[in-house]
């Protein structure tokens, strides 16, 4: 009797416990990943297997593994004699506090990570995945690039994800996690998705390593001090969140994708009303009377936000802006500010890239901005004339222009020139711009106006630093203040700061169902 047509119970139950028995010892061999030796030396390394870092970072009893049993198709020098289990990644799909996600992990026991024409094939099937279910997707990265023996394929690999991470942008959010040693191709995904984490001491990323750099320019460095995890989140901004350890970056990602919606068409889910933790944050202890005194604006934010709760992105690099999410009564809201800590707040090249990009995340994924606005102008200097000050400033004056997302603005203090302008003003259709009496709206700072305006007058007086404080207290007393940009309808509203948040929380919840035509057009050209 076929086993097809097999009634006996008893034969049909050996047979299956026979292919259970199958499937069990495929999976053992499968999920040793690179096998004790390999998993010791991860291990030495401080870091979690990828098995452990998908099961550390999604709810518990949630992760379902696919493509399990992959093989690489790898032919020459002997590759076709290796097994490679899951051929160094792992996929599937899993809840982070609830919350829907699509996941790889690459094996770095396996062939260290390497990226292959299979292991590419798992990525972009998880991808695709992703994409069609819109959900998020989270990488975690920890591979030695592209897999030297299989040669072209795995470069072709590497474009199917570049293509795929570019056509993803904007509908599903993207995250990147780097932890381990990335090079050549595994760092360019990471680069085109819109969060990267890294670690302590475990993440690098480099183009090329410190070999490559020695034999072709004859310099040394160490791979900690070429593409560590400091590097990337102070120097270059690859990086948007740095931790200590891997267990904190994960709640940390757990963090984020509570802030942030499954997809372009709908928003975050919204949290509890909570009002600000008001007694340790008050706007009259954190803002000094002294206008020329600086103060921390992450803390001007705390005081307006739910909870007193910010997750600050990029916190160590360009640090004269500052970007990240909070709530304001349950939504998330993406708040950009200057820091007057912080180079007195000034927009330069690498703040206008970070803000702009922000500016633009937000846009694509229906999270208001509220702009806070304290700054004497963009930067001046030959240093960043020639480093492109006007390419890169230009960007985020093209971010909000471009941003059809609720934009509220406050003006706290300065707002100087084209600093003005760029921090979200009435011109570059913001909704809502209120201001709170000590706002200076003007070209320049009284000082240096009436150094010009009254240049003759000045020069000619038979006091001239008389003559020069009079003229800076007559522009002082003309334009450092709110009332000419509100004489104009510039500023819709000068209020007191303590009534900023309710004021705030109306202009969100009247902006709810905004729409804004955009004109037809296939994308702008921004000026990356
Ligand atoms: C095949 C690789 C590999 C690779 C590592 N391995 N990288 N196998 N292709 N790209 C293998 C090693 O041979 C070794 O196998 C195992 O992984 C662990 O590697 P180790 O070198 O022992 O680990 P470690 O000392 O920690 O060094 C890690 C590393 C180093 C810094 C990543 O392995 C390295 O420099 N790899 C090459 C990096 C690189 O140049 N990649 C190509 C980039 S070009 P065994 O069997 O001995 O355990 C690229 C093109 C795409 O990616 C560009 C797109 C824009």
């Amino acid at each position: 009797m076929s086993e097809k047509n097999n009634t006996d119970p008893k034969q049909r139950n050996s047979g299956l416990s026979k292919s259970k028995n199958i499937l069990q010892v495929r999976k053992k061999i499968a999920l040793q990943g690179g096998g004790t030796k390999a998993i010791e030396k991860q291990k030495a390394g401080g870091k979690l297997t990828a098995r452990e870092r998908i099961l550390a970072l999604v709810d518990s009893n949630s992760f379902h593994e696919y493509d399990l049993f992959v093989e690489h198709a790898g032919r020459d020098f002997d590759m076709n004699k290796k097994y490679l289990p899951g051929d160094g990644v792992i996929t599937g799909t899993g809840t982070i506090n609830g919350h829907p996600i699509c996941i790889f992990a690459q094996d770095f026991t396996v062939a260290g990570g390497s990226l292959g024409y299979m292991h590419a094939k798992k990525i972009t099937k998880i991808m695709d995945h992703a994409m069609k279910l819109r959900v998020p997707l989270i990488g975690i990265n920890d591979s030695g690039g592209a897999r030297i023996q299989e040669g072209v394929n795995s470069l072709a690999g590497y474009g199917e994800i570049f293509y795929r991470n570019t056509q993803a942008s904007g509908v599903i959010p993207q995250i990147s996690v780097i932890l381990g040693p990335c090079a050549g191709g595994a760092v360019y995904s990471p680069a085109l998705t819109d969060f990267v984490f890294v670690v302590d001491k475990i993440s690098k990323m480099f183009i090329t390593g410190p070999e490559v750099i020695k034999t072709v320019l004859g310099e040394e460095i160490s791979m900690e001090d070429l593409g560590g995890a400091k590097v990337h989140a102070e120097i270059t901004g690859n990086a948007h969140f740095y931790a200590e350890s891997e267990v904190e970056c994960f709640e940390q990602i757990k963090s984020l994708v509570s802030f942030i919606p499954w997809n372009n068409k709908t928003t975050a889910k919204p949290f509890p009303k909570k009002t600000p933790r008001t007694r340790q944050y008050k706007i009259e202890d954190i803002f000094p009377s002294n206008p020329k005194q600086p103060y921390d604006v992450r803390d001007i934010i705390k005081s307006i936000a739910d909870s007193s709760e910010f997750m600050e992105i990029q916190e160590k690099f360009a640090a004269n802006i500052v970007i990240g999410f909070g709530r304001m009564e349950g939504r998330t809201v993406g708040f950009v500010a200057n820091q007057p800590l912080v180079l007195a707040g000034v927009l330069d090249v690498d703040s206008s890239d970070k803000a702009a990009r922000f500016i633009r995340y937000c846009d694509s994924f229906n999270i208001p901005l509220v702009t806070l606005v304290d700054l004497p102008g963009y930067l001046p200097g030959i240093d960043q004339e020639h480093s492109g000050v006007i390419r890169h400033g230009a960007k985020i004056l093209y971010a909000y222009s471009e941003a059809t997302v609720p934009k509220i603005t406050l003006i706290m203090r300065k707002a100087y020139g084209g600093g003005y302008i760029a921090m979200c003003s009435n011109h570059l259709r913001a909704d809502f711009v209120f201001a709170w009496p000590t706002a200076e709206i003007a070209v320049m700072g009284p000082e240096g106006a009436a150094n010009i305006i009254f240049r003759n007058e000045i020069k000619n007086a038979e006091n001239p630093d008389e003559v020069r404080k009079q003229k800076v207290k007559e522009y002082k007393d003309k334009f450092a203040n709110p009332y000419v940009a509100a004489a104009y309808g510039y500023v819709d509203a000068v209020i007191e700061p303590d009534e900023t948040r309710k004021m705030l929380i109306h202009a969100l919840d009247i902006s709810e169902e905004k729409r804004v035509d955009a004109p037809d057009k296939k994308h702008g050209i921004p000026p990356f």
